[in-house]
């Protein structure tokens, strides 16, 4: 039993050499930040949640699910700048509770990040397809827009889901040139997407009509099956629901050994993108909520359908271009995330010795790179993703219990260790950010906990049967045991 809970001294892998190139700066990392962060969630679930459950009460939502990833950020930001190392909430779980909480915790993030990534890219696709209609006057025939188990509109079925595909694999090909180069993409792409939504603000506050804010919070109806829509019980479930549009400022630790100076520039790049993010979420959902009725905004792209409805279609042209850059950046961001972790666990013997091969030439992880990325490609070009959407936010809300509760132990256990950065209140607002995810967390569908017990199963399976008997701490426990 000890030998499950065994942690790894908080040094190990910390701020040392391992191969990857040092080569991003802080302003690198905020720019990682936002790049991970603004994508499908605002533009597209933001509406569905409005619609469907808070109506303009979704700003509410966009407040409570932005207090929760505060709470989490800066408990990301205490032990980004202390325990660090590329595997993030799981190395900071194996510092902090131990081996198998760890693993669990890697297992969830391999969840999180992989599920994430081919459901945006399925949203990529459906963007770019509608781009080409507009350029070209036709987009892609329907087989070819669908994986074999979707019905296409003329009753047939899909062949693959080829531009979902297609962007898995180019981003794949990109991230395998190196970071420094990703991160230069990224910042360009960043940049047209947070130009696109100071736009909508810009276009859109003039066509503010305040009596769509009212009811505020529309009145509860609650359907046969029990579910409850809006009132209070909506807010919570939007606020669940467009957690989603927060994820990705975790992705910014998995850097850890990429950047110059990481004790300083990983609580900066955290907090400062996370900042940045609620902010413009706010403001989006405030201003889209007023300018159209809530209930109209049930669209694949509310935030370009409402410009459309109010008149502006140049405008609604340029958000959707602004919304393939988010996307774009997204995956790009969650899958250097995703190879990270994975090159963390293989390193302490978790997982096989493949995951964490560094290319000589681009001192980059390559070789799990392209196998995530064959992964990828077959989740996003052939299965139906939408209802595993969820499996993203529960991964994720899982992550952040354990990485507040690291900063509660190893406040304890490690009083003397060097924090570049500190958590304010004490324990206050790690035990803010448990109590907030848990409460989201019990906000999720029960196929969506059912889904993620048959993924956690599997992983009890990959552990005991391959992980606790390769794990390279092993050694160290039964000598002290002796
Ligand atoms: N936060 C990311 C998005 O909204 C995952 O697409």
């Amino acid at each position: 039993m000890n030998q499950l809970f065994r942690t790894k001294p908080t040094t190990v892998h910390d701020f040392t050499d391992s191969g990857l190139k040092r080569c991003l700066t802080a302003f690198d990392l905020t720019l990682l930040g936002i790049g991970a962060i603004i994508g499908a969630g605002i533009f597209v679930l933001t509406g569905r949640a409005a619609a469907t459950d808070a109506g303009p009460a979704i700003v509410l939502s966009f407040v409570i699910a932005g207090i929760a990833c505060t709470c989490a950020a800066l408990a990301y930001a205490e032990l980004a700048s202390s325990v660090g190392g590329a595997g993030s909430a799981y190395a900071y779980g194996y510092a902090g509770l131990g081996e198998f909480p760890a693993w669990v915790i890697g297992w969830m993030l391999i969840l999180e990040y992989t599920v994430a990534i081919s459901t945006v890219a399925v949203g990529w696709s459906g963007y770019f397809n509608s781009g080409l209609q507009v350029l070209f006057g036709a987009g892609l025939v329907e087989a070819l827009l669908h994986g074999p188990w979707e019905k296409t509109s003329g009753g047939g079925t899909g062949i693959v889901n080829l531009p979902a595909l297609a962007i898995v694999a180019t981003l794949g090909v990109l991230l395998a040139r190196g970071a420094k180069i990703s991160a230069q993409f990224n910042a360009a792409m960043v940049f047209v997407k947070v130009a696109a939504i100071l736009l909508f603000l810009a276009v859109a506050i003039g066509h503010l009509e305040p009596s769509n804010w009212s009811p505020f919070i529309p009145a509860p109806v609650t359907d046969p099956d029990g579910t409850t829509h809006f009132g209070w019980p909506g807010v919570l479930t939007g606020a669940a629901t467009i957690f989603f549009a927060y994820i990705g400022f975790d992705a910014v630790s998995t850097a850890a050994e990429e950047c110059e100076n990481p004790q300083r520039d990983l609580p900066i790049g955290i907090i400062a993108s996370l900042a940045v993010c609620t902010v413009l979420y706010i403001a989006v959902s405030g201003v889209l909520t007023g300018i159209v009725p809530y209930a109209e905004l049930k669209t694949a792209s509310p935030v370009a359908s409402a410009l459309l409805k109010v008149g502006e279609e140049w405008a609604a042209g340029l958000i959707a271009f602004g919304a393939i850059a988010g996307l774009t950046t997204v995956m790009l961001v969650l899958y250097f995330a995703i190879t990270r972790i994975l090159f963390a666990i293989s390193r302490d013997g978790l997982l096989p010795p493949f995951f964490s091969h560094v290319s000589e030439r681009t001192r980059s992880p390559v070789r799990v790179i392209v196998m995530i990325g064959v992964i990828m490609c077959g989740l996003a070009g052939f299965l139906p993703l939408d209802r595993l959407a969820e499996l993203t936010n529960i991964g994720t809300l899982g992550a952040f219990v354990v990485v507040c509760a690291g900063v509660i132990t190893l406040r304890r256990t490690h009083p003397d260790m060097a924090r570049g950065f500190r958590t304010p209140f004490g324990p206050i607002i790690p035990l803010l950010g448990i109590g907030f995810c848990l409460w989201l967390m019990a906000s999720l569908r029960v196929e969506t906990w059912q889904a993620f017990g048959v993924w956690l199963i599997a992983g009890l399976v990959v552990y005991f049967s391959y992980s606790m008997r390769h794990s390279k701490l092993a050694g160290v426990t039964t000598r002290s045991l002796a």
